[in-house]
């Protein structure tokens, strides 16, 4: 990418929110719109560019908002338009760009095109949603799971049909063949882009079309035992079917009408799937969402070079990469990794070519919280007993106050609020220059300063340790030289730059701070990683 032709969107930091869980501005345990203006300081001084949004709609929260019973509207729990457009704004006058959730798989069963849906087999909306007669036994039309466990299909007594949810009951999926269910959902696109948003995360993207002739899908063989029932099956005939390619260019368009629009797509495929969805012309997603950091469980150098090696080898030519390292359907990173694989994880996140998305909290090293079940709140966990979404999705910890800052209740909160909230804070660690805010918010700044770190070229780097992973981000006259220690033991790299044997470290996961760095001889402490400019 030649210098300063980079859209905010390329060289910019992503932040998730979950309304929900995020700043409670009246008291009642759930976070809101205004909380989050409230709070628009804080992330203006973090140092990210855009925040999206989890859906905020009117919602019965059978999926805590992504069962959507009107996608022009507010949740009266998190405020109404008026609040919506102030944020807006706010975030724009801080230079924030602004993304919510455009969920157009399903609707809720709350939603009046579902209602009118289900009164008949012969009313306008009638084919709005996929209806299918039983099989002459009664038995739902095919074998298709729903991702909250069990069969798919519902059977409902006023139409002696069946619909399909490939989630909650209450989540009725969108028949996507039908040209009236495409023209209002891009209508609810115009409608966010209108009011000003920057972008859209479109959920489940890749799940819009189903196989038409409905045929069962084929068992997974590598499903195991306390994994859930959903992933029995291949999702041969629900996921990523050929009718996609044209849908995502029509959403393009939209897009397309505005200045600097992004979209975003949930798709958890892989990469050699993933790419389709950047459209054969770079005319379809700006940014498929790249989950492989999230999903790898083989947490060494050798597979993490292999994941951005095999990433940039697919990619197409002008396809922008990205990478996500949390997000409020997984577990947290400082869980999944540990605090310090926590750190050196955001130091990858945060130095790899693509736009980086955080999810709120991770910033502070924020862990799963472990939810009794009487207070268990997924649909995900009803279904899938330990497989529930909470335990990452509690409130943020703002300070040591009761409820972390996060409300003033005096009842519970929505969620519990994690037990080690008083030392695990924004206030406190952010008069720590060790913690994990300080050092998120030094990597941020570095980034964001250095255009060889936000859009520069990436280059992987051998070196002498294969416990380590090196690699080299070049751009704006500058070279930075990144690297990561994965392993359990002290190592000693031989780092091979022609020509170079010295380098500058500018930000370490352990606060070294020594400046220069002999690259012939370089020593990383257990699951440390440097940045150093050449
Ligand atoms: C996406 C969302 C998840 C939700 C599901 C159904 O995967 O990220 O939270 O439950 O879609 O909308």
């Amino acid at each position: 990418m030649s210098e300063g032709t980079a859209l905010w969107w390329q060289s910019g930091t992503v932040y998730q929110i979950y309304p929900r869980s995020f700043m409670d501005s009246n008291a009642d345990g759930i976070g809101d719109l205004p909380g989050i203006t409230e709070k628009l300081d804080y992330l203006g001084w973090l140092g990210v560019d855009a925040i999206w949004l989890s859906p905020f709609y009117p919602s019965p929260m059978a999926d805590f908002g992504y069962d959507i019973s009107n996608y022009v509207d507010v949740d009266p729990i998190f405020g109404n338009l008026a609040d919506f457009d102030k944020l807006v704004e706010a975030a724009h006058a801080r230079n924030l760009k602004m993304l919510v959730d455009f969920v157009p798989n399903h609707t809720s069963d709350e939603h009046a095109w579902f209602k009118e849906s289900r009164s008949s087999r012969d009313n306008l909306k009638s084919d709005w949603y996929i209806w299918r007669d039983p099989k002459p036994n009664g038995d739902p039309p095919n074998n298709w799971l729903s991702n909250f466990g069990g069969s798919a299909w519902q059977f409902d007594k006023v139409r002696q049909q069946y619909y399909l949810h490939l989630f909650d009951v209450k989540q009725p999926d969108l028949n996507w063949r039908n040209p009236d269910v495409v023209k209002a959902m891009l209508g609810v696109m115009w409608f966010w882009f209108d009011r000003g948003v920057d972008g859209l995360r479109i959920d489940v993207i890749y799940l819009l079309f189903k196989d038409e002739a409905l045929r069962d899908n084929p068992p997974d063989p590598n499903w195991k035992e306390g994994e859930p029932n959903f992933d029995q099956q291949i999702k041969k005939y629900t996921e990523d079917q050929p009718e996609m390619d044209s849908i995502i260019l029509e959403m393009r368009k939209v897009a397309d009408e505005y200045p600097e629009r992004v979209l975003i797509g949930e798709i958890w495929l892989p990469y050699d799937r993933l790419v389709r969805y950047y459209g054969a012309e770079q005319n379809g997603l700006q940014l498929p969402f790249n989950f492989q950091l999230l999903l790898l469980t083989d947490w060494q150098a050798s597979s993490v070079r292999q994941l951005v090696e095999s990433y940039e080898a697919v990619l197409p030519i002008g396809a922008w990469p990205n990478w996500v390292l949390g997000n409020h359907d997984k577990s947290r990173v400082a869980t999944r990794l540990g605090q310090a694989g926590a750190r050196l994880a955001q130091l990858l996140l945060l130095t790899l070519r693509g736009t980086p998305t955080l999810y709120y909290g991770d910033e502070l090293g924020m862990t799963d919280v472990k939810i009794p079940p009487e207070l268990a709140r997924d649909p995900q966990e009803k279904g899938s007993p330990g497989h529930g979404r909470d335990p990452e999705r509690t409130p943020m910890q703002w300070d040591a106050s009761a409820n972390a800052g996060f409300s003033s209740t005096g009842a519970s909160t929505w969620l519990p609020v994690a037990p080690g909230y008083q030392s695990v804070n924004v206030e406190v660690e952010k008069a720590d220059p060790a913690s994990m805010l300080s050092f998120l918010h030094e990597l941020l700044k570095l980034r964001r300063e250095n255009p060889a770190l936000n859009t520069g070229s990436y280059r992987s780097v051998a070196g002498s340790s294969p416990a380590c992973f090196v690699y080299e981000r070049e751009g704006g006259g500058k070279r930075f030289l990144m690297a990561l220690n994965f392993s359990g033991q002290l190592q000693t790299l031989s780092v091979n730059e022609p020509g170079q044997n010295q380098g500058k470290i500018i930000i370490s996961t352990h606060n070294r701070r020594e400046g220069v760095a002999d690259l012939s001889n370089l020593e990383l402490q257990v699951a440390e990683g440097v940045v150093i400019e050449l």
